[in-house]
């Protein structure tokens, strides 16, 4: 099973594919304990907590001194990953925003068990003490750096680290091509800002990251939403179509990691996607705020490395790699690189610049990839965990992404389940879900919800917290 490190699951896996397939028909005796034993080698007690999941997925039921027998629904249907999102192929204005704020503030109780609430990384994966170490160090040596304005641009030594990290997603580019941003969520707004304007209509994946959905809010701006695939991200040949159909001004899209999906394009279709836009003369903002987290090493190309126009705004940040408290993102904003600047000068003047110089010298360090690599590893395992969970206490029929990198699932439930209502009711028990109605401006995601797997450190906590969740749907359909 991917990305999980447990051999129960693995055979739980295994049987539930030879279900699927037809191997053991609905009705039909599976194969006793004990014979699971002899063939994976393993003991009485993995096997029967094989059994066990499967048994909770609903696949099968346990007949006492007669054995496991598979229930008469298909795995298909509990297992599948959910389908592809098909949005109204009309741009429409953006209208949630307050909405989506008002879910994001019940997040802020520090007594909530955050189990998809906002996308943020999981505290024991980041440096947190070696940072404040180098901060303490900048703030005796370098005060004096505040006492003055600084380039909009941004701290030239944290942009030449910058051009090497990100020369890694192919991206090749001298630090004077970089603007340092307060964050992704700006390096957004500001992109969006250089290249449309209010009334103009912004492709998006379906769904996406609400963040994107704010700043075409704010801006004034339509959102034209794209079919997107839950493993391999946004749908070309629909894109294509609907260049065709609609003027559109821009593209927002994660090539890379999408949030909340966890879908990456293949390089191939990274590489079709920057030709058409080109050909259009259409330019993407490139949010790769979750791109160094892919599970792959090392990691995949971005779009930009395919921009032979100029026309890509690569847009970064350190929020799920260092810590959102830094509130340090950037953009590599090509051909719109002065709109950029200006722009960036015109709304705060600069990033802080005690933390640029603070993380220009934690990546100096070369302890950054040791870190990126660690936090990698553990949530590609804590992803697998989780989606073990879900199947096992969420009702059948529920739909989970299999993601390829981030922390994030993305939950589709039976149609009798409301997202809303569920995450209204796991608030009440004190867990914090991200309802799927706010990654879209339509009402397309009713029936899903996002969960995180960055929080689950405590796996007993987790557990019980996606147990209790899962009880709550499975209460909603009877
Ligand atoms: C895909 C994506 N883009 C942008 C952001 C905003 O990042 P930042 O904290 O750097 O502003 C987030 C944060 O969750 C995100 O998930």
């Amino acid at each position: 099973m991917s990305g999980s490190s447990f051999r129960y699951e693995t055979i739980a896996r295994e049987l539930s594919d030879a279900i699927r397939q037809g191997t053991y028909p609905p009705g039909s005796r599976m194969p006793s304990v004990r014979q699971i034993c002899r063939q994976y080698e393993v003991s009485l007690g993995t096997a029967l907590l094989a059994f066990r999941v499967l048994e909770h997925a609903g696949l099968l039921s346990a007949r006492p001194k007669s054995g496991f027998y598979v229930q008469s629904q298909t795995f298909a249907e509990t297992d599948g990953e959910p389908v592809p999102s098909r949005p109204p192929p009309e741009p429409t204005p953006v209208t949630g925003g307050r909405l989506t704020f008002s879910v994001l503030s019940t997040f802020r109780d520090p007594k909530l068990l955050r189990l998809g609430t906002t996308a943020t990384p999981s505290e024991d994966l980041l440096p947190l003490k070696a940072l404040g170490r180098i901060l303490s160090g900048v703030a005796r040596r370098d005060y004096s750096a505040t006492a003055t304005y600084g380039d909009p641009a941004g701290h030239l030594g944290l942009r030449a680290q910058i051009a090497r990290r990100i020369a890694e997603a192919g991206c090749y580019c001298s630090p004077d091509e970089i603007v340092i941003t307060s964050g992704c969520q700006e390096s957004t707004v500001l992109s969006l800002s250089a290249v449309a304007q209010a009334g103009d209509t912004i492709a998006i994946e379906s769904p996406t990251f609400y963040g994107i959905l704010h700043a075409i809010e704010t801006l004034g701006m339509r959102a034209l939403e794209v079919p997107t695939h839950p493993r391999e991200g946004v749908d070309l040949d629909a894109l294509e179509t609907l260049i065709q159909q609609q003027v559109i001004k821009a593209c927002v899209l994660m090539p890379s990691c999408q949030n909340p999906l966890g879908a990456s394009m293949s390089t191939q279709n990274k590489r079709r996607l920057m030709a058409l836009l080109a050909e259009a003369n259409i330019p993407l903002i490139e949010d790769d705020a979750l791109g160094e987290l892919t599970f792959t090493r090392p990691r995949p190309k971005a779009a930009k490395a395919f921009d032979e126009t100029g026309n890509a705004l690569y847009c970064g940040s350190f929020s799920k790699t260092l810590g959102p408290g830094y509130r340090l993102g950037w953009i590599v904003p090509g051909r719109h690189w002065e709109s950029v600047v200006y722009l960036k000068a015109v709304t705060n003047v600069h990033a802080p610049i005690l933390s640029q110089v603070m993380l220009a010298e934690f990546l100096g360090g070369g302890g950054y990839t040791r870190c990126i690599n660690r936090a990698v590893r553990l949530y590609q395992q804590r992803a697998g965990v989780m989606r073990q969970w879900i199947r096992d206490f969420f009702p059948i029929g529920t739909r989970v992404t299999n993601p390829e990198c981030g922390f994030l699932l993305w939950v589709e439930l039976p149609s009798e389940i409301n997202g809303v209502e569920l995450y209204r009711r796991s608030l009440t028990k004190g867990i914090g879900i991200a309802p799927g109605i706010i990654f879209s401006p339509t009402d397309s995601y009713i029936h899903h919800i996002r969960l995180s797997c960055a929080g689950i450190a405590d796996a007993v906590e987790a557990q019980q917290a996606v147990q209790i969740v899962g009880r709550i749907a499975k209460d909603m359909l009877e």
